[in-house]
């Protein structure tokens, strides 16, 4: 009996590992495990930049809905709770805002984008417009001839004009569309439905 208890006590100590990898501590989306994402290699990568985990939730979500591949976004020097302060209007993410010539080093950028043919790009709201450092991203990688879809989330506001403010930074053969944006409170299932209306050509 004691052997018993000794084996389910090591199974659901074991079980309990595998969930707290997964687990995310986003406050501001109804999901509180990242999908798992099984990719079919049908050139659809989704980017993210997430420094709090809730566009990192909404990424995993799009990700799952399209088996697509998903790319991370991190930065060189990471954001601490105070960098994220935008209480503070001299914290590090202000002022970045602030200068839209700020362009935070990025660690690694994607091998290859050839493969791909659409470009999902998630972001969180950041005083109305996307971090600087998708900035960086935009003008560190070869995006020609591909589509560009942002998708955003926010407390409040919405994606706002941010997406034709990095529209502005890629040229004329990149092909964007109308991106959108989520609020507090969105679940799972509201993205996954977003990301299943999206036409992807295939
Ligand atoms: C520096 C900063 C500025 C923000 N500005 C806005 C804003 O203008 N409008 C809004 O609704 N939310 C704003 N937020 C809230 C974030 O957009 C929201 O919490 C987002 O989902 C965070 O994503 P993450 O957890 O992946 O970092 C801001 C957050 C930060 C850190």
């Amino acid at each position: 009996m004691k052997k018993a208890f000794a084996v389910l006590f090591a199974f659901l100590f074991i079980c309990s590992i595998s969930f707290a990898e997964d687990a995310i501590s986003s406050a501001t989306l109804r999901i509180e495990h990242l999908p798992e994402v099984e990719t079919r290699g049908n050139g659809i990568l989704v980017v993210f930049f997430s420094p709090d985990d809730t566009v990192r939730a909404a990424a995993y979500t799009i990700a799952s809905a399209l088996s697509a591949e998903l790319f991370e976004i991190e930065p060189v020097e990471s954001y601490t709770a105070d960098d994220l302060n935008y209480f503070n209007n001299r914290s590090r993410s202000m002022v970045e805002m602030r200068d839209s010539l700020a362009r935070p080093e990025i660690t690694a950028l994607p091998d290859d984008l050839a493969s791909y043919h659409t470009i999902i790009l998630c972001y969180p709201v950041w005083g109305g417009q996307a971090p600087r450092i998708i900035s960086t991203f935009l003008e560190s990688v070869d995006l020609t001839g591909k589509t560009l879809i942002p998708f955003a989330t926010s407390n409040s506001s919405g994606i706002g004009n941010s997406g034709r403010t990095l529209q502005s930074l890629t040229d004329d053969s990149v092909s964007w569309q109308d991106g959108t944006g989520i609020r507090k409170g969105a679940s799972e299932e509201d993205i996954r439905l977003w990301a299943e209306s999206l036409d992807l050509g295939n």
